[in-house]
C-alpha cells in the first residue's frame, strides 16, 4: 500500500489553476467524445481549453466501467498533477438491477427495505467505476403536481428523514467508504419540494418555521448518517437562488449542523443565478458562491473561468480555496483514490455481479413490499383457476424501471402478460372501448375478472415533468367506466410517479397502487394478485379527491375555525364543493389479512423531560393468512407557543404475523420525539397535555392522552 499524503500535503504541491479545477464537475464527453453516458440537460458553452478541462476534478456519469478506466487513465496521462477524478452518478433507485422508484420505497414502510436498495446499488456502481451517488433525495413535498415527488419518500418528515438515513446507511455500509460501497451526495438543499403550483424548478416561499419543522430534518439525518456531500436545489428561497444562498450554506449547515459535507451545485445551476437575475455576470456569480459556501459546480465553468482572477485581485482569498480543495482532497483520500485511482471498477465483476439472481430477489422483495393495495371487496387474491381479461396500455409493456433509470433496461423485466399467461383468457393494451371487436367484448365480458393496467407512464413523471392535471391521463377513467359496465368483476392496477386522482376507478372490486416497481415489477405484482404475498405497503402521500385540493397533507394545523364533522356553522374551514379531507390518506394500506388493535397502554401518564414513555398496544391478526402489518403511532401536543399540527408520526414498526397471532407491540417516545422546532431552529417544548395515537393509518388509530410536565411543572 502506497503511504498517502495528507490533503495539505498535497495542495502545497498544487498550482491555483489547479486548485480551482479541483472544484469543477464535468460531464465524461467533453474527455471522451464518444461516451456512452447520458447526460441530461442543455450543456451551456464552457469556453474551457484542454488543459483547463484536464484540471476538472470530478465526473457527472459515467457509461461504463471501461470508460472510467479509458477515462481515469487519459486524465492521469494529460494532467499536470496527480489527482484523481472522483466519479458521481444519478443511481437513485438502482444502477442495472432496477428498484422500486423511492415514493414506492417509501410506501414499503420499511426502512431495511430501502437500505437493502441501496446496498445492492452500492455494489453494482462501485463495479462500474462510480464512487458517489447523487442520491437519497431528501425533498420532501406536498404536491402531487410537482413532477419529482417519484424521486423522494411522501408528505412526511419522519418518513422522509428515515428513509433517507437508511439509504444513505446502505450506500454506504454505515461509514465503510471504499470497500463495496460507494459515497452519497445527498439532494435538492433545500425546500425544492416546495416549488409554487408544484411547478418544477419554480419559486419556493417557505416560513422559516415551515423550513425548519418540515423541509430541513431530512437532509440533517442524511447528513447524520454519513452523507459526504450535499447538492443545493435550483429554486430560490427568500429570494436568493439555493445555489449562492448563505443562510443554507453556511448558517444552516455549517454553523448550526457543524456539517464538512462538500456542496455542489445542481446542474449549471451557479450559471443560472444570472438567468435568476441574483448576478449580473458570471464574475458576481462567481463571488457570490464562494461567500456563500458553495465547493463544486458542476456543468458550468464559472469558477474555472472566474475565480483565478478573483484571488490575484483580492477579491477573494486563496485560503478560502484552500479550505475547499482540502475538503475535496480528504474524500478523495477517504475513497482510496490515491491509493488507486480505479478503486472498485472491475469490468468482469460488474458484468457478474450486476444484475445477478441475488441482486433480483431484492428487487423483488422490495417491489412487493412497496405496492399499496388500496381497495379489495374480496375479489383478491385470485386463484390459479381465476380467468384473467387483461387490459389497459400496460398489460403488454415491460416499461416498469421508471425515471432516473439510465443504466435500467425494460429487455431485464416480463410483462404482465407474460408471467399472468397462465390465467389469461384475453390480453389487449388497447386504450379506447369503442376499438374493441364484439367477439373481444364477449371475451371480455365472459372472463372472471378484468385486470384493467392504467396510469401514467414514466416520462410523465421526473424532473421537469410536473402536471397541473393529475388525472388519469389519456381518458382512462372513461376506459375504465365502459370496461366495469360489462365486465364481471374489475381489478385496477394504477402504474405511475405520483399520487394520482383515483376517484373514478375507486369504484373498482380492488386498486393497487403498484407505482413503478423496478426490475421484478410483473413478477411481485403477480405474487400479490395470486395471494403468494400479502400487500403491506402503506400511502407516503395523501392522495387527493381533485386538484384543488392540493396541497393535502395528514400533518396540518387546526385554524381557529376548525370544521368539524356533522357541524353546520358556515363559517369554518372548508370547501363547498369536496369534503376536507384525501380520498386516500396518509399511511393508509390494505392487506388481505385483517389486524385489530387494542388495549393501548402508556407507562406513565405524567411525564417529565428525564422521563421515557412506554407505550405498548395489542395488534392481532383475525385472518388465516401471513401478513405484515406498519404499526403506525402519531402524537399531538394541544397547546404550545406556535400551534401544532393535528398529528405527527413520530415512530413506525413494521410487524410480520402468522395466521391469529397477537403481539404486544412496544415503542418508546422521549423528549426529543415531543420537542418542536421554533422559526429560528431550536428546539423547544411547554408544559402541557399530549396525545398518543398508534393505528394503521393516519386516521385510523386508538387514542391515549398524557401530561408533560416541564421542570416538574414548575414553569
Ligand atoms: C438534477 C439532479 C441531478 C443532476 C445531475 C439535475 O438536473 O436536478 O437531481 O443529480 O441533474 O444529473
Amino acid at each position: 500500500m502506497k503511504t498517502v499524503k495528507t490533503s495539505n500535503e498535497i495542495i502545497k504541491n498544487m498550482t491555483l489553476k489547479e486548485k480551482i479545477g479541483q472544484m469543477t464537475q464535468l460531464p465524461p464527453y467533453l474527455f471522451i467524445h464518444d461516451s456512452e453516458a447520458t447526460i441530461y440537460g442543455a450543456l451551456r458553452n464552457l469556453n474551457l481549453d484542454k488543459s483547463q478541462t484536464f484540471n476538472a476534478g470530478s465526473i457527472l456519469g459515467i457509461g461504463s466501467p471501461d470508460e472510467m478506466i479509458k477515462l481515469q487513465k487519459l486524465y492521469m496521462e494529460n494532467s499536470t498533477h496527480n489527482v484523481p477524478l472522483m466519479f458521481m452518478a444519478d443511481v437513485i433507485h438502482g444502477y442495472k438491477t432496477i428498484f422500486p422508484v423511492p415514493i414506492a420505497l417509501a410506501s414499503s414502510f420499511n426502512f431495511d427495505i430501502a437500505r437493502v436498495a441501496a446496498r445492492v446499488s452500492a455494489k453494482e456502481s462501485y463495479l462500474s467505476g462510480i464512487q458517489v451517488v447523487f442520491s437519497p433525495m431528501c425533498d420532501l413535498s406536498r404536491d402531487p403536481r410537482w413532477g419529482r415527488v417519484v424521486e423522494g419518500f411522501g408528505e412526511d418528515v419522519y418518513l422522509t428523514g428515515e428513509m433517507a438515513k437508511a439509504m444513505v446507511e446502505g450506500y454506504t455500509n454505515y461509514g465503510k467508504l471504499g470497500e463495496d460501497s460507494v459515497a452519497c451526495c445527498i439532494k435538492h438543499f433545500a425546500g425544492y419540494g416546495a416549488a409554487e403550483g408544484g411547478r418544477d424548478y419554480n419559486t419556493v416561499d417557505l416560513s422559516r418555521l415551515s423550513l425548519y419543522r418540515d423541509y430541513l430534518p431530512a437532509y440533517k439525518k442524511a447528513l447524520d448518517a454519513g452523507a459526504d456531500l450535499v447538492m443545493t436545489s435550483f429554486n430560490t428561497l427568500d429570494g436568493v437562488p439555493a445555489v449562492v444562498n448563505a443562510f443554507l450554506l453556511k448558517h444552516v449547515l455549517r454553523d448550526k449542523w457543524k456539517s464538512k459535507a462538500l456542496t455542489i451545485a445542481d446542474y449549471d445551476a451557479l450559471n443560472q443565478v444570472i438567468e435568476h437575475g441574483a448576478a449580473k455576470d458570471q464574475v458576481e456569480a462567481a463571488i457570490k458562491g464562494i461567500k456563500a459556501g458553495l465547493d463544486i459546480e458542476m456543468a458550468s465553468s464559472v469558477y474555472m473561468n472566474k475565480l483565478e482572477n478573483l484571488i490575484k485581485t483580492n477579491q477573494v482569498l486563496e485560503s478560502q480555496i484552500d479550505e475547499v480543495v482540502g475538503r475535496i482532497l480528504d474524500l478523495k483520500i477517504k475513497l482510496n483514490l490515491f491509493d488507486n485511482p480505479y478503486s472498485g471498477v472491475n469490468p468482469e465483476k460488474e458484468k457478474a455481479v450486476c444484475l445477478s439472481e441475488e441482486h433480483l430477489k431484492y428487487s423483488k422483495e422490495c417491489a412487493i413490499e412497496s405496492t399499496v393495495l388500496l381497495e379489495n371487496n374480496g375479489v383478491l387474491p385470485f386463484n390459479n383457476n381465476t380467468k384473467i381479461a387483461l387490459l389497459g396500455p400496460f398489460s403488454k409493456s415491460r416499461a416498469f424501471n421508471g425515471p432516473w433509470s439510465w443504466k435500467g433496461k425494460d429487455d431485464v423485466n416480463s410483462s404482465l402478460e407474460e408471467v399472468l399467461k397462465n390465467q389469461l383468457v384475453f390480453v389487449s393494451d388497447k386504450t379506447k372501448f369503442n376499438d374493441f371487436t364484439e367477439d373481444e367484448l364477449t371475451r371480455i365480458k365472459n372472463a372472471d375478472v378484468c385486470l384493467v393496467t392504467l396510469g401514467e407512464e414514466a416520462h410523465l413523471s421526473g424532473e421537469a415533468h410536473s402536471r397541473s392535471d393529475i388525472s388519469l391521463p389519456n381518458d382512462q377513467d372513461e376506459f375504465f367506466e365502459s370496461i366495469k359496465m360489462i365486465a364481471r368483476k374489475t381489478v385496477v392496477l394504477v402504474f405511475g410517479g405520483r399520487p394520482l386522482l383515483l376517484s373514478k376507478v375507486k369504484k373498482a372490486d380492488a386498486l393497487m397502487m403498484c407505482w413503478f416497481l423496478g426490475s421484478k415489477s410483473s413478477e411481485a405484482i403477480y405474487d400479490l394478485l395470486m395471494g403468494i404475498e400479502n400487500p403491506s405497503g402503506k400511502l407516503p402521500m395523501s392522495f387527493p379527491r381533485n386538484v384543488g385540493q392540493i396541497p393535502i397533507y395528514y400533518n396540518y394545523l387546526h385554524t381557529g375555525r376548525a370544521y368539524v364533522e356533522g357541524s353546520n356553522n358556515p363559517f369554518v374551514s372548508k370547501y363547498l364543493d369536496v369534503e376536507n379531507t384525501p380520498l386516500y390518506p396518509f399511511g393508509y394500506g390494505l392487506s388481505y389479512a385483517k389486524f385489530q388493535y387494542g388495549n393501548l397502554s402508556l407507562s406513565k401518564k405524567e411525564l417529565t423531560e428525564n422521563d421515557t414513555l412506554k407505550i405498548s398496544i395489542t395488534v392481532k391478526n383475525e385472518s388465516n393468512l401471513v401478513g405484515k402489518e406498519v404499526i403506525q403511532l402519531y402524537i399531538r401536543d394541544y397547546v404550545a407557543d406556535i400551534v401544532r399540527p393535528v398529528k405527527e408520526l413520530k415512530k413506525i414498526q413494521k410487524v410480520l404475523f402468522m395466521p391469529q397471532e397477537s403481539k404486544r407491540i412496544d415503542f418508546e417516545l422521549g423528549l426529543d420525539d415531543l420537542s418542536y422546532f421554533d422559526s429560528e431552529g431550536n428546539l423547544c417544548i411547554e408544559s402541557g397535555e399530549f396525545s398518543v395515537m398508534v393505528g394503521s393509518s393516519s386516521e385510523s388509530y386508538i387514542k391515549e392522552d398524557f401530561m408533560f410536565l416541564l421542570n416538574n411543572g414548575k414553569e
